[in-house]
């Protein structure tokens, strides 16, 4: 894979007044030390894993595929091959958003004006580092790494090109964390896999910490801000629900997923007649899991970053009632 550049707004700042400010960032720190665990040692890697007991590991709103009869009618070893290579497709994007995890709170510690953030970020850095050793080593268990889906990568850029920290903080600690959150739960529930379990499971308790980063942080931050600022803030992570919600992108996500369908034997045809089909009714659609509206929009409505402003926007994608 190749090497890409980042453009960053970033602009580092030093802090000279080493005193605990923010207690409850202090405490985080504390938590964070103490559950450090290693990648390398922490996980019975020496367990076998049987690719029938994974399960079909989808995105943080579970699995929208599981009833269609293209799936269910494929002979037992297509459908196996077919679920592993989709759960690594799904596995890769989180090893993608583990990268981008880790090079955003890099960035955080380096633009946080305050020294008990500074602290706990680096903590964060090496979490995500475990977890992108982890994903890693287990999409390989399986199958390969596939590349990044272009919404994900849309966002992980506009998070690392940020030009404001709180910008960073919403988009990575906010947005990105609680949809990781909400995807390592899952997969942890629908799983037998005993050596998926920890890795997910380690990994969900990391994560919930990371959201608490964020939630504590922009609490402590946004009075502090300027309306012009908090309104700024406010537009960015709009614009981040809309370019993860934005038809014509999903759309693109599916394009790698019909290749891995052609690969096990699917007619595409069928395929695309049954999808067209379902996806076409409303009350299908209606019923499908929203992972935004479970996880994302109540931590921004916690924030008050969803105002008069914008609540409109949200309601038309529905994402709010
Ligand atoms: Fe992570
Ligand atoms: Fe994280």
């Amino acid at each position: 894979m190749e090497l890409e550049d980042i453009v960053t707004g970033i602009k580092p700042y030093w802090k000279f007044d080493y005193e605990p400010n923010v207690k409850a960032l202090r405490d985080l720190y504390e938590v964070a030390k103490k559950e450090q665990w290693n990648a390398a040692t922490d996980i019975d890697w020496h367990l076998e894993t049987d690719p029938a007991t994974v399960g079909e590991i989808a995105g943080p709103g579970g699995d929208p595929l599981k009833d269609f009869d293209f799936i269910k009618n494929l002979p037992d070893d297509k459908r196996l091959e077919l679920s592993k290579r989709r759960s690594c497709w799904t596995l890769s994007q989180m090893l993608h958003g583990e990268q981008g995890a880790m090079m955003a709170c890099g960035q955080l510690v380096e633009v946080v004006p305050d020294m008990d953030g500074k602290l706990y970020a680096s903590s964060q850095v090496i979490d995500e580092a475990r977890h992108v050793e982890v994903f890693h080593r287990y999409i390989k268990r399986l199958d390969r790494v596939y590349p990044i889906m272009d919404n994900l990568k849309a966002l992980l850029q506009a998070v690392l090109e940020a030009d404001m920290w709180q910008k960073k903080c919403v988009g990575m600690q906010v947005i990105a964390e609680s949809l990781a959150m909400g995807s390592f739960k899952m997969m942890k529930e629908g799983t037998d896999d005993e050596v998926l379990r920890q890795v997910v499971g380690l990994t969900a308790q990391d994560e919930a910490r990371h959201v608490s980063f964020g939630l504590i942080y922009m609490k402590e931050e946004l009075p502090k801000m300027t309306e012009e600022a908090r309104d700024e803030l406010e537009d960015f992570a709009l614009a981040a629900l809309k370019l993860l919600n934005d038809p014509e992108g999903q759309a693109k996500t599916a394009e790698p997923l019909f290749k891995i369908f052609g690969e096990v034997g699917i007619d595409l045809d069928v395929a695309m007649a049954e999808l067209q089909e379902k996806f076409s009714d409303p009350v299908f659609v209606a019923n499908q899991p929203n992972p935004f509206k479970q996880y994302v929009i109540p931590q921004l409505d916690r924030l008050g970053l969803i105002t008069d402003r914008t609540a409109e926007d949200y309601r038309t994608m529905g994402l709010r009632n």
